[in-house]
């Protein structure tokens, strides 16, 4: 490829595969979804959403639209953000009552990620827990054919319609684990930029970090010529590495949260903010679809297992609860600056797309300049000042540490090395950042 970066090693893979939903953007394009479904020859399709969506305008737009193209539908809205296990069952068991021949996914990437669950155990039956890897689940396989899968972001930072993942908190074991298959990626996505217009700014900031996690930590990751090398082809993971698509594609997605984050949270009025962010997000999501995330997604999940006592503004959830991508930026400046010195000129490219000052910088500051443009980010959409305002003590870096240590297919997708005690270190040094 003529890049460095993508160096052959020995018994590393020398191919990386693509994966795509097909996909349309733009304002007003969920008034398709009526003729979407039909084209596709269904019939009947289950609606997937959350309560808060379900009496508003999206959701009775979108059933206007099934009901014009004559399709019929029936909505499932029992589901909560940070969706668990149980959660999903419950959906699976509203198909399973249902005669579906389809599914319709609206929401945020919680809605999007049950519909994925649902539709495996839908498929299969049983608990969910089986799917997860060992030593959580039994690592069991996702059997075809899932239901026809049409899914539509409203937020702008999920992109889980992109991605063949389904990530879903564990009841038994309180903390978030991934469901991976090629089966779970959408056939279908609609990403209307409308659909975010009425969020919250504390939704747009929180989602806007999860956007830009998905794409620094992509251009970032470990290349696929460093992963294993697979004579199966079914055998591919898909965490697979940086790669010249996702490098593309995530570099863009950078430049656009540089530009258009702090506008977007600060200024709700701002449409063509709004219309960029939800570009960024869909970028991501093709991006990590297609690469896999690292540390920073790895450390937050220690954030939301071991959170407590605390809410955030304008999130209908009770308390604990931090937002996705808050806990994902809140590791993400302790997380680059260790990093980078896996991969310096990589992290001092990162910087630039994301429009970070880096005159007179050498490859040995890459990760502090890093650092320091996701903290001038976090800053200008008044994110919390690190673990120490979102309510962690000194005391809780060890079981932090040893939360997110179980998080090891990310971890090991990282251009560093680490052990636990970089992991408690990466922690130690995320308490606060000015
Ligand atoms: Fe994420």
């Amino acid at each position: 490829m003529g890049c460095q970066y993508y160096d052959p090693c020995q018994s590393g893979a020398n191919t990386f595969t693509i994966a795509m939903p097909r996909l349309t953007f733009g304002r007003g394009c969920l008034a398709e979804i009526g003729q979407r479904a039909a084209n596709r020859g269904l019939k009947r399709v289950a609606l997937i959403t959350d309560n808060h969506l379900r009496s508003g305008p999206i959701i009775s737009a979108a059933i206007q639209s099934l009901s014009d193209a004559a399709v019929d539908c029936a909505v499932f809205s029992d589901l909560v953000i940070e969706p668990t296990d149980e959660c999903a069952e419950r959906a699976a068991s509203f198909l399973d009552k249902g005669k579906f021949d389809g599914v319709i996914s609206i929401g945020g990437g919680s809605v999007i990620d049950s519909a994925k669950a649902a539709l495996v155990l839908h498929r299969a039956g049983g608990k969910l827990l089986r799917f997860f890897a060992p030593p959580i689940g039994d690592g069991a396989a996702i059997e075809a054919p899932l239901l026809p899968h049409i899914a539509c972001p409203t937020t702008s930072g999920t992109g889980s319609e992109c991605t063949s993942m389904s990530v879903i908190r564990v009841a038994a074991h309180n903390t978030k684990f991934v469901v991976a298959s090629p089966l779970l990626l959408p056939d279908e996505a609609l990403v209307d930029p409308a659909c975010t217009d009425s969020l919250p700014a504390t939704a747009v900031a929180s989602t806007g970090y999860d956007l830009t996690c998905h794409a620094l930590e992509c251009f970032t990751a470990k290349a696929y010529t460093q992963h294993q090398k697979i004579d199966n082809t079914a055998q591919r993971q898909l965490i697979q590495g940086a790669n010249p698509w996702s490098e593309l594609i995530a570099s863009k997605a950078m430049q656009i949260a540089s530009e258009y984050l702090i506008r977007g949270v600060n200024d709700r009025s701002d449409t063509e903010a709004n219309d960029q962010l939800m570009w960024g997000a869909t970028l991501a999501g093709m991006a990590f679809g297609n690469t896999g995330t690292h540390m920073a997604h790895a450390l937050s999940y220690g954030i939301t297992h071991l959170m407590s006592d605390i809410t955030t503004p304008d999130y209908d959830v009770p308390s604990p609860f931090i937002p996705h991508g808050v806990s994902v930026m809140l590791m993400a400046p302790s997380v680059f600056r260790y990093t980078a010195a896996g991969a310096p000129q990589r992290h001092m490219e990162a910087a630039s797309f994301l429009g970070a000052d880096s005159k007179g910088a050498t490859p040995e500051d890459a990760g502090e300049v890093v650092a320091k443009r996701l903290v001038e980010l976090m800053r200008g959409s008044n994110a919390p000042n690190g673990l120490q305002a979102s309510g962690f003590k000194e005391s809780d870096t060890k079981s932090l540490a040893a939360s997110a240590f179980r998080q090891q297919r990310a971890i090991a997708n990282a251009p560093r090395e680490s052990n636990l005690q970089d992991v408690e270190n990466i922690f130690d040094a995320a308490r606060s950042y000015w």
